[in-house]
């Protein structure tokens, strides 16, 4: 696959709702870094953990993404962003669901759900349940990251079903987050036991969406047709399935 056929499930690229960018300048110059490099589509996924700033509404994310999609189109970018959320996974979560508090990738139906980085004895897919009892698809956000995950990789590879579905970060295989997330992500590399590569980019530098030398270095490490499955055609089929706008 061409880099330019990525399309990113998960990103932080709207203005000041959680550590990605503070400014719509700075969503601007991180939209124009994926417009540069030919990517068409990516879902803005901010962290939505309540009781903290991180709790953007549903509207609010929707008004955010109004903004940022008027900007670029005044600076002539061609970008596709479609809605989402990063939900942190907690203890309880049917009564939120339930509201409506979440907000799924686009049209999907689809959520993406991030287990605790630290813990080693909360087992994350407990609460998972409340969605998969509903018939509702979930997509884990990095469980290479999760320490739970790290001690027990295999149950991973177990619980991935047509409800359950596991996105890896670029970050994690290329050792940016350092040797416990790698570990895991190889560990579910060599099983092919994830479903999606994304950047989890929160600006245009620092952590931010993969450049040359970095899909040289995952075409190292990743066989292409998985890598082709997992930054494209997968994250496609999400794309077409989020259209339209849930508005
Ligand atoms: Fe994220």
């Amino acid at each position: 696959m061409q880099p330019a056929d990525f399309i990113d499930i998960h990103c932080h690229l709207l203005p000041g709702v959680d550590d990605g960018p503070k400014t719509l300048e700075q969503s601007l110059a991180l939209a124009a870094r994926y417009a540069g490099a030919g990517i068409r589509q990516v879902f803005a996924t901010p962290h939505f953990l309540p009781g903290t700033i991180w709790s953007a509404s549903p509207e609010q994310i929707h008004s955010g993404l109004d903004r940022l999609r008027r900007a670029l189109r005044e600076h002539g970018l061609k970008l596709e962003i479609f809605p989402g959320m990063e939900i942190a996974i907690q203890a309880k979560m049917e009564k939120r669901l339930d509201k409506g508090c979440y907000l799924p990738l686009g049209n999907s139906g689809c959520y993406l759900l991030e287990p605790p980085l630290e813990g080693r004895r909360f087992n994350p897919l407990d609460p998972v349940k409340a969605f998969t009892r509903r018939g509702k698809k979930v997509i884990l956000a990095h469980p290479e990251r999760s320490e739970f995950f790290q001690r027990h990789p295999e149950i991973l590879r177990r619980a991935r079903s047509r409800d359950l579905a596991l996105q890896v970060n670029i970050g994690s295989l290329l050792g940016h987050f350092g040797p416990g997330p790698r570990q895991t992500a190889l560990q579910l590399l060599a099983w092919e036991a994830f479903d999606y590569l994304a950047s989890d980019a929160h600006s245009h530098q620092g952590r931010r969406p993969p450049n040359a030398d970095d899909w040289r270095r995952l075409r190292e490490l990743v066989p292409p047709e998985i890598l082709r499955e997992t930054a494209a055609e997968n994250p496609a089929r999400l794309a077409a399935a989020a259209r339209p706008d849930p508005r």
